[in-house]
């Protein structure tokens, strides 16, 4: 099975992180009532397990018929969810349990006119909680934000998932092959920018793979650092490891966290260190406009340049 599944936190004490949402949320259960919520974020920072855990802690057995979940998955045209939505609301629960839960997963992918439309039914609807996950609140209705108390769910602090990633792993009895394992995982999640269903899933592969993790690493952040030594040395065979990266579909993003981590690591004079972690810095801005393809190239290119300055 898979470890993001398996150790999805199923009541608020699970969570990690996230301490305002958690002590409003304790608070909330102790008085029995609770707002709309909006919760928004990076992925994998416990957005759509905080939105289970709180319709579990207020509707505990009657959550099957209790609760409405809307995902990115499903058809979210504005007929179809205003229909759900209202089919839901007005079907008696069998268990007489009077609180329903609506889940607007990922709203982001919702039409601005089904979110629009949303905004009549929150109201009308008593005894409901709605709750709205996205991971950015610019594509969500200021209409909707403004009916619900809004929390942002923070990248996850390195040494928190370190330490639950550690948890996970003598609970399924391995080994993590290392005297300090810590020093390691902590690499993982650094290159996972807060995102912990990632780590989760990068650690579980890796050892599955049966490689160890500190093997698992290295390999990675030593083709960067060759790619790097070799632009640096003015050659442009650097350029074939990063543009096969993104052939495979990796990310900008994490091409530039894994380049600062090389950089990092990398035996350099402070100027040329300096030179590096500020090309870096304006790829990762420049990526919103250029595309990656073109982005690798002119990256390449500056630190080839610099070089025969
Ligand atoms: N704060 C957290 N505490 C404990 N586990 C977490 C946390 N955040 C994420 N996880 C782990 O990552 C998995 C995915 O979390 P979740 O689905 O809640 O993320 P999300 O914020 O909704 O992400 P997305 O924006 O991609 O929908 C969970 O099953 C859990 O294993
Ligand atoms: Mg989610």
């Amino acid at each position: 099975m898979n470890w993001t599944e398996e150790f999805r936190p199923t009541k608020i004490s699970e969570i990690i992180g996230q301490h305002k949402f958690k002590e409003d949320a304790e608070n909330w259960v102790r008085r029995g009532k609770m707002p709309n919520l909006l919760l928004y974020g990076i992925p994998g920072t416990g957005k759509t397990t905080a939105a289970y855990v709180m319709a579990r802690e207020f509707l505990q057995d009657d959550l099957a018929t209790n609760f409405l979940e809307i995902n990115a998955s499903q058809d979210r045209k504005l007929e179809t969810v205003r229909e759900t939505i209202y089919n839901f609301l007005t079907t008696r629960s069998v268990s007489g349990q009077k609180l329903k839960f609506v889940l607007l997963d990922e709203i982001e992918g919702m039409t601005r006119d089904a979110q629009r439309a949303l905004k009549r039914t929150m109201e009308r609807a008593t005894n409901t909680v709605f709750i709205i996950t996205c991971n950015d609140a610019y594509g969500v209705e200021d209409a909707l934000k403004s009916r619900c108390a809004n929390y942002v769910f923070e990248a996850l602090p390195t040494s928190v998932q370190v330490e639950r990633l550690l948890k996970i792993i003598y609970e399924k009895g391995y080994d993590s092959g290392h005297d300090s394992p810590e020093e390691i995982l902590s690499k993982i999640v650094e290159n996972c920018n807060g995102d912990f269903r990632r780590a989760i899933n990068e650690v579980q592969a890796c050892i599955f793979s049966g490689a160890k993790v500190e093997d698992f690493i290295n390999a990675t952040t030593k083709h960067y650092e060759s790619s790097l030594a070799s632009l640096l040395a003015g050659n442009s065979e650097g350029m074939t490891y990063l543009d096969g990266l993104i052939r495979k579909g990796q990310s900008v993003k994490d091409i530039c966290n894994k380049l600062l981590q090389s950089v990092m690591n990398m035996d350099l004079n402070t100027s040329t260190k300096f030179m590096c972690i500020a090309t870096i810095g304006e790829m990762e801005w420049r990526s919103r406009s250029v595309s990656p393809k073109v982005l690798i190239a002119w990256f390449c290119s500056q630190i080839m340049k610099h070089e025969r300055k």
